[in-house]
């Protein structure tokens, strides 16, 4: 951990793994789809938050490269439900200065989504309050792997020597270049995982865990972690 990466004790980049909705609906005795739904509103919310409090980029984990392991009906719907978020989010995202973009990888998405999410990563692109990172069929591994195939050629054409290849030149082959390491990662539901997110830009970064089901995840949940963030970045500087 640099030192100078190390002085903000507001993180600049959050990432959220955003777990636990089927059990959010599993409580409710409704189907897991139910808990889906419902995240999208703390989506919602947790955007406008970020945006407010002055987080500059919000990457948000909303479908890995494992999920496609679920039910096809689950999958389906949650293909349908990204699909329909993003095209109604358009105004607001625009309204509060909001840069969409995609994080992950194109192969196997339905068409439609892909074509409503390059329309509104194309129609935000000028928004600079906050850059939001869907992360959709992403994998901390994948990207690892795209990041070193796109490195490969890229050498074979000529425009890389191989000698040359140090960490910077590597992360600018990581999806969304634009996006720096994430300072703070904050997931919900309890559990303690990864689950395989922001492997490469995760390397300097805090981790929180709470016990919030997403759904249940308000603004006051965001403070703390974010709190959490500052007690651990000064107790690093004091300690240094
Ligand atoms: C996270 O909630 C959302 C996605 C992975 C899409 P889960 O669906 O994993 O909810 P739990 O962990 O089963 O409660
Ligand atoms: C993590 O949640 C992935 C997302 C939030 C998209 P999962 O519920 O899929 O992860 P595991 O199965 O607990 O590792
Ligand atoms: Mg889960």
């Amino acid at each position: 951990m640099s030192r100078d990466l190390r002085n903000q004790v507001f993180p600049c980049h959050l990432g959220i793994i955003m777990d636990g909705n089927g059990r959010w609906a599993q409580q409710r005795g409704l189907p897991r789809i139910a808990g889906h739904q419902e995240g999208v509103q703390t989506v919602k919310r947790t955007v406008e938050d970020c945006a407010e409090i002055g987080v500059k980029i919000l990457t948000l984990y909303a479908f890995s490269t494992e999920n496609w392991r679920r039910p096809k009906m689950e999958v389906d719907f949650l293909m349908r439900l990204a699909e329909e978020y993003i095209m109604r989010e358009l105004p607001d995202l625009q309204r509060n200065g909001v840069r969409l973009q995609l994080m992950g990888r194109r192969e196997k998405l339905p068409s439609s989504l892909l074509g409503v999410l390059d329309n509104v990563a194309l129609q935000t692109k000028e928004n600079s309050r906050l850059i939001l990172n869907l992360a959709f069929n992403y994998g901390g591994r994948a990207e690892i792997v795209d990041a070193m195939k796109a490195i490969i050629m890229d050498q074979r054409k000529g425009n890389l020597v191989v000698s040359e290849i140090d960490e910077n030149i590597f992360s600018h082959y990581l999806y969304c270049s634009n996006v720096p390491d994430v300072d703070l990662i904050v997931r919900t539901g309890g559990e303690w995982r990864l689950s395989n997110f922001l492997l490469w830009r995760a390397a300097n970064a805090v981790f929180w865990s709470m016990p919030v089901l997403w759904p249940d995840f308000r603004k006051e949940h965001l403070q703390e972690a974010i709190g959490i963030y500052a007690k651990q970045i000064r107790n690093y500087n004091d300690g240094a």
